[in-house]
């Protein structure tokens, strides 16, 4: 993708298979797409396929529906809410600091995935439910492998036929599924307890006609929530230890930032606009390596984007990764440098991709109607955990060999980051 927009500019047409794709390498372009023409757009492909695991849920649905779940799922990510889940979430980044044993070995991607499997099925599902939270990802897991098959050649054929991986999906589903079913079963049965955590908020929750969700629509939402809010996050922080331990000025600068904020007192909330310079750390980090790499869409209608007339069914597509890496927007883009946020980040509640950038420019969490509807919580969690784990460690890489990239689902690295663990 890099390729073509540099070989073709803003607008770049090719085919793949039959179909036609667009790549809009322009921020008024990606604005047009996302947020001033959402309406005359559906997802793409691949949410197409995600479908099958994730069913109807926010992330695939379309209106109306979507519309409809959007508003009665909003209030589970209010500010508010999102403050009462930092307990949970400091408390995972301690348990995992203090596990972690000096001048030992691990394997970053995979902690980082271990604090936020443990993070959403805390603020998901409570803290009882955390054994079965583990059979979900284990089963999510599996199918999420299998539609990684939509990205090989022929794959959406592949995942017709009656093939093993088929199959074994299949079975992964049903497993996943009951796993939740009899969640939501045993939850709807001790409804007394006071609990407030997101399965609560989305069984409390009324269309407007006064209707609680079904099984399946819980199910869809609370499978969603659980996929799209954990490994986005986990990638994030792993890319962000990773360009720690290559810049040690960014790092010093974090380390006296997070000394002076965490020192003798317990992390909490409150702590969370003062841990600025943590913030635009993350900010540059999910610039250079953004957890969702592309969005699509696909043409409901014939469209205009800029002078471009594209008929109905064209897909069309817009990289973070791409867009974020372009020097007409962040000069010198390939240098990590979080003090390019420092205006945006403001009072350290601010938002990167404001008033100092063109809109759009920086997009990590998508934009408009389908934007990211877990921003605030993503925010809150990657700072306190980094904060939390940074007060007490240093991470040193052990091979000096680049990490490759492996933009499946979300922007992996394509082995294992090992990194040494130094008590700081
Ligand atoms: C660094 C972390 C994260 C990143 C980079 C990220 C990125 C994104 C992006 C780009 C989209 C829009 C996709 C599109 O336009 O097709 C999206 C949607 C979504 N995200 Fe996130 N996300 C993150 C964390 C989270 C968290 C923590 C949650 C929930 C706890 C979450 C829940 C969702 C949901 C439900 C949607 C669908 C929203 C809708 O269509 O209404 N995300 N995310």
């Amino acid at each position: 993708l890099t390729r073509l927009a540099s070989d073709y500019g803003d607008v770049a047409h090719f085919q793949l298979a039959n179909e036609h794709v667009v790549l809009l390498n322009h921020p008024d372009y990606i604005y047009d797409v996302l947020v001033r023409q959402a309406g005359s757009l559906v997802k793409g492909r691949s949410m197409q396929v995600a479908r099958r695991v994730l069913g109807n849920g926010l992330l695939t649905s379309e209106d109306p529906y979507h519309r409809q779940q959007r508003r009665i799922t909003q209030p589970a990510f209010h500010q508010q809410r999102i403050s009462a889940y930092a307990d949970v979430m400091i408390h995972h980044a301690v348990r995992t600091s203090s596990r972690w044993q000096p001048e030992s070995t691990i394997d970053v991607n995979r902690e980082m995935m271990g604090v936020t499997l443990g993070i959403i099925a805390e603020t998901l599902f409570g803290a009882t439910l955390q054994d079965e939270a583990s059979a979900i990802w284990a089963a999510m897991t599996e199918t999420m492998e299998y539609l990684n098959l939509v990205r090989l050649p022929f794959g959406e054929l592949l995942m017709r036929l009656p093939a093993p991986p088929t199959r074994r999906a299949a079975r992964a589903r049903a497993r996943m599924d009951d796993s939740v079913a009899r969640m939501v079963g045993a939850r709807r049965e001790n409804r007394a307890a006071a609990h407030s955590d997101l399965l609560e908020t989305l069984l409390s929750a009324r269309t407007e006609d006064g209707a609680a969700l079904s099984d399946a629509q819980v199910r869809d939402e609370v499978i969603t929530i659980f996929l799209t809010g954990h490994e986005t996050v986990a990638v994030a922080l792993t890319w962000t230890w990773y360009l720690l331990a290559q810049h040690p000025d960014v790092e010093a600068r974090l380390h006296a930032e997070v000394d002076s904020v965490l020192d003798s007192r317990p992390p909490c909330a409150a702590r969370l606009s003062e841990l600025r310079y943590t913030r635009m750390v993350l900010a540059e980090s999910m610039r250079l390596y953004p957890p969702a790499w592309a969005v699509a869409r696909r043409a409901a209608t014939d469209i205009r984007v800029g002078s471009y007339d594209l008929p109905a069914g064209t897909l069309l597509l817009a990289s973070q990764f791409v867009t974020h890496r372009d020097a007409r927007f962040f000069p010198r883009p390939e240098r990590f440098d979080p003090g390019r946020w420092s205006r945006d980040v403001g009072d350290g509640h601010g938002a990167p991709g404001g008033d100092h950038h063109p809109r759009l420019a920086y997009f990590p969490f998508g934009g408009g109607p389908r934007a990211c509807i877990g921003e605030g919580f993503a925010w809150t969690e990657a700072i306190l955990v980094l904060a939390v784990l940074a007060r007490g460690w240093r991470l040193r890489r052990i091979s000096r060999q680049p990490v490759e990239l492996h933009p499946l689902v979300s922007l992996r690295p394509k082995h294992d980051v090992q990194m040494r663990l130094e008590r700081r």
